[in-house]
């Protein structure tokens, strides 16, 4: 059996094999996170306007404001808030300018642009029906539960949090939502591909037998590299500069495992059945400068499952080296392989038996958003909150076994109090962001 945890899991009612693969191929989204729920979306008709607000304006929250306004043509961008007035202005630039959006979509007043830390509450209550969360992802836990509690639907960036307490308050904000009939996607893009959901749908219902181990690979460059000390304007607070640079301070990003190589973790616990290992082991650490900043460069973990199953992942943000994202899904008569525009099943002979037509893939990014739109539109409610906790957690239990250097269990690192991201930041206050973990040394906490 698998170890249970303090969270609830949908797979708990399901004991026989066949009723869980049964569950397993459903449950990668789909008919198993479709409810019945009431039409909330205040009433509005097909073409009636569903406001939209975006709570962190950069990369990721300008294409997923774009995609929302792609997605339904009622969609309006209505109000916009960051931590920072140029990012706030850059991405309205982009909108206003007609290269994203179309137009009479975007409607942000000037009342309704809104900047500091406290930006997000000022949308939430600006009259929208759906949020954006895309700031970085220290802050996650505390967006999701003030939209959640105020009645919004929620699209939700990846990761949900960076600690474990971020993680039980994800969890209790999504109960929220399952509770208000709200609907709440996540941003672990992965699951609303096509091609990813056709091959997970085939390894869940035993194309190539039980999976015996996932080995995820995650070799990138820097994603987000520290600027020098020097770059850093006199005056300017701790928490300015963090926020500023919030990739390379594990309190706002969550180290880059939990941030980037986190997609993978996704993978692993999809293939898993969304059930959780009982431990994890793993090695990390940081090769390169990071000035003031204090996330490792490289992780490898081993997540190991009740029956044996081992996921392994193995990342690493240092140039000039081999990069690759890709699965290697190892079943007890075949693997199932995910690289680049190959999805492929082999025999154990290694002879294909399956491969998706790359032609026929959809964009993700975008199947986000359709996803979201059409369970407003129909009355029906998308609740990804569950797994996206898990596959969370998942990333947090792998680091904490990498900082401390020891094997932490699943039920160790739910009993985790350490909350690195304080909801009462200002953006003045000084802040000790901690110095790079040692394995060895640094304590489990
Ligand atoms: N699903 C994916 O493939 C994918 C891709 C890229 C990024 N992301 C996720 O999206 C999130 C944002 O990443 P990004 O690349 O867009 O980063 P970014 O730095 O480009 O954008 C983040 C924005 O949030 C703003 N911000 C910071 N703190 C804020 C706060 N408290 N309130 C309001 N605004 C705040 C910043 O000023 C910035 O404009 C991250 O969680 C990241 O993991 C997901």
């Amino acid at each position: 059996m698998v170890a249970r945890s303090t969270f609830s899991y949908p797979m708990e009612s399901t004991s026989s094999p066949a009723s869980r693969r049964q569950f397993l191929k459903s449950g990668s989204i789909g008919a198993a996170s479709l409810i019945a729920a009431p039409y909330v979306a205040r009433g509005q008709g097909d073409a009636s306007p569903v406001k939209v607000g975006l709570v962190g304006c950069g990369g990721r929250g300008s294409g997923a404001a774009s995609q929302a306004l792609n997605a339904d043509k009622g969609a309006v961008l209505w109000s916009m808030g960051d931590a920072f007035d140029t990012q706030l202005k850059a991405s309205l630039n982009r909108f206003e300018g007609g290269s994203k959006g179309k137009a009479g979509q975007v409607q942000v007043a000037e009342d309704r642009r809104f900047v500091g830390l406290d930006a997000f509450q000022k949308v939430i209550e600006s009259g929208v029906d759906v949020v954006i969360l895309a700031t970085p992802p220290g802050f996650r836990p505390q967006h999701l539960r003030a939209a959640i509690e105020a009645g919004k639907h929620v699209f939700c960036e990846k990761p949900m949090a960076v600690d474990v307490p971020g993680v039980r308050s994800v969890m209790e904000s999504a109960q929220m939502a399952k509770a208000k009939g709200t609907n709440l996607v996540s941003g672990f893009c992965w699951r609303y591909s096509t091609s990813r959901r056709e091959a997970m749908d085939r390894v869940l219902g035993g194309d190539i037998g039980d999976v015996r181990s996932y080995y995820a690979t995650y070799y990138t460059g820097p994603v987000k590299p520290m600027p020098p000390a020097t770059a850093r304007s006199e005056g300017i607070s701790d928490v300015e500069w963090q926020v500023r640079n919030w990739y390379n301070f594990s309190y706002l990003g969550g180290d880059s495992l939990v941030e980037q190589a986190v997609h993978s973790v996704d993978k692993v616990s999809w293939a898993m059945g969304d059930q959780p290992p009982i431990s994890a082991v793993a090695n990390g650490g940081r090769t390169r400068d990071n000035n003031e900043g204090n996330i490792f460069d490289h992780f490898s973990v081993v997540y190991e499952y009740a029956n044996g199953a081992l996921g392994v992942l193995s990342s690493r943000q240092i140039p000039k080296c081999f990069n690759e994202n890709a699965d290697y899904i190892v079943g007890s008569n075949g693997r199932c392989v995910i690289n680049g525009g190959r999805v492929a099943l082999e025999n154990e002979r290694g002879k294909e038996m399956w491969r998706f037509r790359s032609s026929e893939d959809n964009d993700m990014y975008q199947e986000e958003h359709n996803t979201l739109f059409k369970a407003i539109r129909k009355g029906e409610v998308v609740n990804d909150g569950d797994w996206m906790a898990t596959s969370t957690m998942l990333g947090i239990l792998g680091r904490l076994a990498a900082y401390t250097g020891q094997r932490i269990t699943w039920e160790q690192a739910l009993q985790s109090t350490t909350d690195l991201a304080p909801d009462s930041l200002k953006m003045s206050d000084s802040f000790d962001p901690g110095s790079l973990p040692q394995p060895g040394v640094t304590k489990f906490a």
